[in-house]
Parts: structure tokens; C-alpha cells; sequence
């Protein structure tokens, strides 16, 4: 890699999934037009979001990532954006008290529009087009005329997570996620169901805590830590001269940050180490993630780290494992060990989705819950004997109820998929799954640190 860095040098490097625009004069006017806007995050949150992870790669915290796979201009409303933070709040608040462990939240939101394609082209009844890119690049509409990329979208990508980042930062500081409102984050279609039963439970012990607290002096008013969260957003920075734009030189440090989130990772598709993707995310001080498919061996992994974290700093990097049950068990402990022999830190998190898509037998994208789950028991089992810390997971969910993962508590069926299938892009859990899985993980966080008090009185 060449050892000097700019937020353009990724021009030089070969690069994949690139749309192709009409007009070139066009996107160079839409880059200076961007690279005139304010940034949407301050290079400070982003650092603060690295020291969490930081403890997270120590092992004394977790890492809750999540929201849709793709964000769409379509389905953008403060209730959709509530109802994603809300279940955040819920599943967090299961970890946290499960684990007795801060849960660090950073939402795939205000700013995850841009998607890699495995194919360039899609073919309907003998009609081919060229593949929808995301909202940020062209239409979902089959028709040529949507799918031609648009450089207008650019500008409304950044206006929509200027304006989603307005609301999350509202919610955070704004007394919503005030841990009182506990029981007012219930979702109406997780209430009458089991998980709402057990979120329910688990609330009502909290007002109990509180109420002690209250008597012992602690309040919303003396303690910002009950009154307000920390929210942070991440996307993956596929959409190169979009990043490129929002990239800032930050005058307390005089540092590079890519301003347009807090997090950046890089996909599955674009993680060549000579590709312009790692070119341009090595550059930024943003704490950054990699997926990890089945294909990583361990020592493209370590160079990979190399770089992407040359100086070997804890909460820098996320390596996102995404190969599905069966490999991640023959793969993972290799990498583990690898990554331990070589004393390097990363934080280590688990997206059970990307490797467990299939078709349904009526056409539908599909995951099926237990495939996820096992996933999950997987990645904490295989940690656990491995003596590592499971740091995080990484979810496609939405606050909605939707049907697009089939199984779990919920009644969602292959025949039910139908009924309320809204993804841009790849099936997410809804709300009730997505709480279902956060109280498996925080039995396993849980199993994790009972081990590790046993080990220290051992
Ligand atoms: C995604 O996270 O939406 C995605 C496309 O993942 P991956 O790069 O792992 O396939
Ligand atoms: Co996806």
C-alpha cells in the first residue's frame, strides 16, 4: 500500500461496485456541492465511540449494532426512526442487565443507503436492467428509466441522515431514553408476546432499582447516565466519493475524519487489500469494521489489521465474522488464535445475517431465525472455548413488524412473507426477534462473566 494517504489517493486503486453516472460533470458538481456541506458527526464523537470500543476489545463491554439493511427515501418517518431506536433501547437494556455490562449502540442508520451487488445486472421475464444500488445510487422500481444512477440522490441521501441524526441525537439526550420510560419503549406488537412478557418483567424489576436509587439520592436530575444515552451511527462506506466529500481534516488534532458517521466498514465484496475501499478507510481516524466471510484465512486477516490498525489500537478496528454455522465453526478458532498469537486487539462481533439468506419456494429473500440463532450459540460457544470475548453482534432489524425473517416466537411463516415484506434490500428481523435474540445473548454474556468471576476466585 502506498504510504502516503489522502481523502482522493483510494482514485489510483483498483475499486468494485462503482455506478456508473451519465454524466461525469454531473458528479464532479454533486462532490463539491457535498464537500461544501457541514459534517454530520464531530471527529470528537467518533473518538469517544472508539474509547467504548476500546473496553469492548477488553472484554468489559458489548457492541450492539444494528438497524435496516438498507435505508430508503421511501420509508423514511420519525416513526420509523423511533420504533428502530426504541427496540435498540429495549434489547440494550436486556444486555446490560443480563451482562452487567455497559452495551455500546451503534445504529446502521443516517447514512446505510449505498449496497454492493453481487450481480451488475438483473433479469426479470427475459428483461434485463441494470441492479438496483441502493437509494443513494438509483431507483428500486424495475424500470430503466429508475435504475440509471442519479446524482440528486447524493444531496438527498445527506439531507436524510442530516435529518435522521437530528431525531436520534434528540431521542438520545431529550429525556425518550430517560430509563424511567422503560416500560413506554414497549412496541404495541411486542406487547402481547412472549418477549414482551419477559421485557415486561425485566422492566418492572428496573423501576424497582430506580425507585432505590432515587431513595439513595440518585435521580434522573443528579445522573446523566439515567436521563440520556449515547446513540452512534455507522454505515458502510461503499459509496467512495460520497465518503471522500464528508472527510474533514478535524482542527483539534489535525486528523482525517470521514464526518458522514461515526462508524465506517467495509463490505464483504469490497475488502481487497490493494482495492480502493481499504485504501480509503485505512486513511480516516473513525474506528472502522471489516467483514469477515467465510473465505478470510488467518494471515490475510493479520494484514488486513496491519492495515487498517498499523499502530495496534484497541476499539480501532471490528472485525464483523459473517460466515454461517457450520464454517464459522471450522474457521473462526483459527482466526482467533491467530489474531491472540499476534497480540493484536480487535473487537470481535458477530452478523449472522449476511451468510444465512436464501430464497423462499415464493421468491421471497428470506432468513430463517434458527439458522441466525445457531449462529449466534455458535459464535459465543466457540468464543467461550477459546477464551475470548464475543464483543458484539451485528443485526439487520427494524422496530416495524414486519415478515422477512421466518420463525423464531413470532408467526411469521414462508406463506406469511407476503403480508408486510418492506426491505430495500436483504430481510431484517423485526422487533419481536430482534428482542428474542437479546435475551439468548445476555444468558450468554452472563454464562461468560460467571465464568470469569469463577476464574478469579479459582
Ligand atoms: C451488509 O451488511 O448489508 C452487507 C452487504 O454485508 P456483507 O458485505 O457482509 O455481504
Ligand atoms: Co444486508
Amino acid at each position: 500500500m502506498a504510504q502516503t494517504w489522502s481523502p482522493e489517493s483510494w482514485r489510483s486503486k483498483p475499486i468494485q461496485q462503482v455506478p456508473t453516472y451519465p454524466d461525469t460533470a454531473k458528479v464532479h458538481e454533486v462532490e463539491r456541492t457535498l464537500a461544501s456541506y457541514p459534517p454530520l458527526v464531530f471527529a470528537g464523537e467518533a473518538r469517544t465511540l472508539e474509547a467504548d470500543l476500546a473496553r469492548v476489545s477488553e472484554g468489559k463491554a458489548f457492541l450492539l449494532q444494528g438497524g435496516d439493511c438498507a435505508e430508503s427515501f421511501a420509508e423514511f418517518t420519525a416513526n420509523n426512526i423511533r420504533d428502530t431506536f426504541r427496540v435498540m433501547l429495549q434489547m440494550a437494556v436486556v444486555l446490560t442487565y443480563g451482562a452487567a455490562m455497559p452495551v455500546v449502540k451503534v445504529g446502521r442508520l443516517a447514512g446505510q443507503f449505498a449496497k454492493p451487488r453481487s450481480a451488475d445486472t438483473e433479469t426479470i421475464d427475459g428483461v434485463t436492467l441494470p441492479s438496483y444500488r441502493g437509494d443513494i445510487i438509483n431507483g428500486i422500481d424495475f424500470t430503466p428509466e429508475a435504475r440509471v444512477p442519479d446524482t440528486e440522490r447524493l444531496v438527498k441521501a445527506y439531507n436524510q441522515s442530516a435529518s435522521t441524526l437530528n431525531l436520534l441525537r434528540a431521542f438520545a439526550q431529550g429525556g425518550y431514553a430517560d430509563l424511567h420510560k422503560v416500560h413506554q419503549w414497549t412496541l404495541g406488537c411486542v406487547a402481547g408476546s412472549l418477549q414482551g412478557k419477559l421485557y415486561e418483567d425485566l422492566a418492572n424489576r428496573l423501576s424497582e432499582t430506580l425507585a432505590f436509587m432515587e431513595a439513595c439520592g440518585l435521580n434522573s436530575e443528579t445522573t446523566p447516565q439515567i436521563r440520556e444515552t449515547e446513540f452512534f451511527t455507522s454505515h458502510e462506506a461503499l459509496l467512495l466519493n460520497y465518503e471522500q466529500s464528508l472527510t474533514r481534516i478535524d482542527s483539534t488534532t489535525g486528523d482525517w475524519y470521514d464526518c458522514s458517521a461515526h462508524m465506517l466498514w467495509c463490505g464483504e465484496r469490497t475488502r481487497d487489500l490493494d482495492g480502493a475501499h481499504l485504501e480509503f478507510l485505512r486513511g480516516i481516524k473513525n474506528p472502522v469494521g471489516c467483514k469477515a466471510g467465510p473465505g478470510m484465512a488467518p494471515d490475510e486477516l493479520l494484514r488486513l489489521i496491519d492495515a487498517l490498525n498499523p499502530d495496534n489500537k484497541p476499539g480501532r478496528l471490528t472485525v464483523i465474522v459473517r460466515m454461517g454455522s457450520d464454517k464459522l465453526a471450522e474457521r473462526l478458532p483459527a482466526l482467533l488464535r491467530a489474531v491472540e498469537r499476534e497480540g493484536r486487539k480487535v473487537v470481535w462481533s458477530c452478523d449472522p445475517m449476511h451468510a444465512n439468506t436464501i430464497k423462499a419456494a415464493s421468491g421471497y429473500k428470506t432468513r430463517l431465525f434458527d439458522s441466525i440463532l445457531e449462529e449466534v450459540r455458535t459464535f459465543f460457544a466457540i468464543h467461550k472455548a477459546e477464551g475470548t470475548h464475543a464483543g458484539g453482534v451485528h443485526f439487520e432489524m427494524t422496530g416495524q413488524d414486519v415478515t422477512e425473517c421466518v420463525g423464531g416466537n413470532s408467526s411469521v411463516t414462508e406463506a406469511s412473507l407476503g403480508d408486510r415484506y418492506h426491505t430495500h434490500c436483504d430481510p431484517r428481523l423485526n422487533a419481536n426477534q430482534a428482542l428474542d435474540l437479546a435475551f439468548l445473548i445476555a444468558d450468554q454474556l452472563k454464562t461468560e462473566r460467571q465464568q470469569a468471576k469463577k476464574a478469579l476466585t479459582a
